[in-house]
């Protein structure tokens, strides 16, 4: 399917200019979900045909971003991924964060280790002998900047640290590949069009020989669809071993959008929705870039006059791009923001 098209198979009311807060469903996977609700309100079926949402969703995402489904855990949060990861660190790890970065990949690293924050530019040179690892957004949720993973990845391989990565707002629409990683957690809630309450963790097998499995659980057991009474301890020999038992609902919606996003090709989203960021931008003044993700000072309380929905903070507009914006979206925005005033 021609990507230009493809917004046909959503229903976004126009002007939804806010993926990086939460995506928007494809009528298939919201109908999906509704059928679900329905049957969970007459009790008409069992769980065990909800739960093979899990399955496709790990497939689905393992895929996406290049890696076996064996090395793929499932969960609710990235700040929950995060927290068992950092089970890996020694006592008085030191773990490289950029500044800006957002919480759910920062407090677990300041529980557990001793956090030093660098510019988010200078974060390849700010790894040193004695760095233990190296946490960072793919892209930046506030600013929409990509982290250069090259440099990253050299840097912390020259110095054995572990690299550690959140893409939550990158999976979906910027081609990601777990070569290089330790880990890769993901929230589904946004560019992949999910729920919330489902997410991701891409965890290297040598990563995972360093993890404990704080949360383990009878869905993580060695027996595939549960482990339920009594010990002994038995967990699964693969990621498995790190699952939160699914928020079912949560992967109903996940699976058909990420197979969704899969087909599409997310080489193909990227240019779709870095080009519609662009023509933004542009419309605004200003340079192009390579991110989905736009922020700039311009007065938002004029776009929420518009009825168009960007995440609008301290004076900043952060406007976001996915397969179901479309030119008109865009259109509208700039006109909203620079309408009768000069540009700034
Ligand atoms: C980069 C990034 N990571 C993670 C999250 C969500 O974190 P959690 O799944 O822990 O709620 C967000 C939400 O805005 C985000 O922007």
């Amino acid at each position: 399917m021609d990507i230009s098209t493809a917004g046909e198979l959503w229903d976004a009311t126009p002007g939804w200019l806010n993926t990086a807060s939460y995506g928007l469903p494809p009528r298939h996977a919201y109908e999906e979900l509704q059928t679900v609700l329905d049957q969970w309100r007459h009790g008409s079926s069992d769980w065990k045909p909800w739960d093979a949402s899990v399955a496709r969703s790990r497939a689905a995402f393992a895929r996406m971003v290049g890696a076996r489904p064996a090395d793929v855990s499932v969960s609710s949060t990235v700040s929950q991924i995060m927290s068992v990861v950092a089970t890996a660190l020694r006592p008085g790890a030191r773990v490289v964060v950029p500044e800006i970065e957002f919480t759910s990949n920062l407090f677990p690293w300041a529980v557990a280790a001793e956090v030093v924050t660098v510019p988010a530019e200078r974060l390849a040179e700010a790894i040193r002998p004695g760095t233990d690892a190296v946490a960072f957004s793919l892209v930046q949720s506030a600013t929409g900047s990509l982290t250069p993973l090259k440099e990253v990845v050299e840097a912390a391989r020259a110095h054995d640290a572990l690299v550690i990565a959140d893409a939550s707002q990158a999976c979906g629409w910027l081609p990601v590949d777990v070569e290089g990683l330790d880990a890769l957690a993901c929230a589904a809630y946004k560019w992949l069009m999910a729920p919330r309450g489902a997410a991701f963790g891409y965890l290297s097998p040598r990563l995972r020989e360093r993890m404990r499995p704080l949360a383990a659980n009878w869905y993580a057991g060695a027996d595939e669809g549960g482990s339920y009474y009594g010990p002994p301890l038995r967990l699964a020999e693969d990621a498995r071993a790190f699952d939160l038992s699914p928020a079912w609902f949560s992967f109903v919606g996940a699976a058909p959008a990420i197979e969704l996003l899969n087909e599409l090709g997310v080489e193909r989203i990227r240019e779709h929705n870095v080009g519609l960021a662009n023509r933004f931008r542009a419309g605004l003044g200003l340079e192009p870039s390579g991110s989905a993700i736009v922020s700039v000072d311009a007065p938002g309380e004029r776009l929420e006059a518009a009825g168009i929905r960007a995440a609008v903070r301290a004076g900043r507009v952060r406007a976001s791009f996915h397969v179901y914006t479309t030119t008109d979206d865009v259109d509208r925005a700039v006109e909203a923001l620079t309408q009768g005033s000069p540009r700034r």
